[in-house]
């Protein structure tokens, strides 16, 4: 069976479907409540309790960021991902929600994302920083540093195949950088942890949110969506 066949039997079998016929005609997209979605970390035992304590060091980690915002955003998606996307921050409706990447922007990455055949649900999705700056604003060089350690963590312990870097703050925390978007695109780097044998093939590309404002530079952000998803067949 294909990936693509293996996808779609997965999807019906997702939905509740155990026989072909039905009684009644199904509406496959009707919306599911959350509590009717089927859990992606199921199985992610060991990873769940080692992201939860990620999540309590953040908790417990006394920063300036916290003072004025609302909710701690990690993460959210698949622990057994092979992709993991990097953002920069949360911004006002991440705040509220406590989860990354469900504003705007959100919404043009999960468009992105299933271009490429994929749901928020096959990947890992986090920011570089944890909580929403005041006004939206970047985050500087001490703040990514701040929250660096915690971001490496995850990494480690998701040990996606592959890492997307979405703008510059992820591209500048992930590969030590300040060069710009524009000269990093479009090709592999490599992510080196020191707790982790193999390094991890990393691409840096644009922010949703500033494809939002500029989506002239959409066509770049596809090349580089399908460079991931060629990769993405070669692996198990
Ligand atoms: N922008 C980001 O970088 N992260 C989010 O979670 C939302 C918007």
């Amino acid at each position: 069976m294909n990936q693509s066949n293996k996808k779609n039997l997965e999807f019906i079998v997702n939905s509740g479907v155990n026989y072909f016929l039905q009684d009644s005609p199904r509406n496959w997209f009707e919306n599911k409540k959350k509590s009717e979605l089927p859990d992606p970390n199921i199985n992610a035992g060991d990873k769940k309790m080692k992201i939860d304590d990620v999540i309590k060091d953040l908790k417990d980690h006394k920063s300036n960021l916290k003072k004025t915002a609302k909710n701690l955003v990690v993460y959210y998606g698949n622990l057994n991902a092979k992709v993991m996307l990097i953002g920069e921050a949360p911004g006002r409706d991440e705040d509220e929600q406590g989860i990354p990447f469900v504003g705007r922007a959100g919404q043009l990455l999960n468009k992105m994302l299933l271009a490429i055949n994929l749901q928020r649900e096959d990947v890992y999705i986090t920011n570089v920083v944890n909580w929403r700056p005041p006004d939206n604003r970047t985050p500087n060089d001490e703040e990514i540093l701040e929250f660096l350690p915690f971001l490496q963590r995850q990494i480690d312990i998701i040990k996606p195949k592959f890492i997307f870097l979405l703008g510059g703050v992820a591209a500048k925390a992930i590969l030590s950088t300040p060069l710009a978007l524009g000269k990093l695109r479009g090709k592999w780097h490599e992510y080196k942890s020191l707790n982790l044998d193999e390094s991890i093939p990393t691409i840096a590309s644009y922010h949703p949110a500033f494809l939002l404002r500029s989506p002239q530079y959409k066509k770049h952000s596809w090349e580089d969506l399908q460079m991931l998803q060629e990769k993405l067949k070669n692996v198990s």
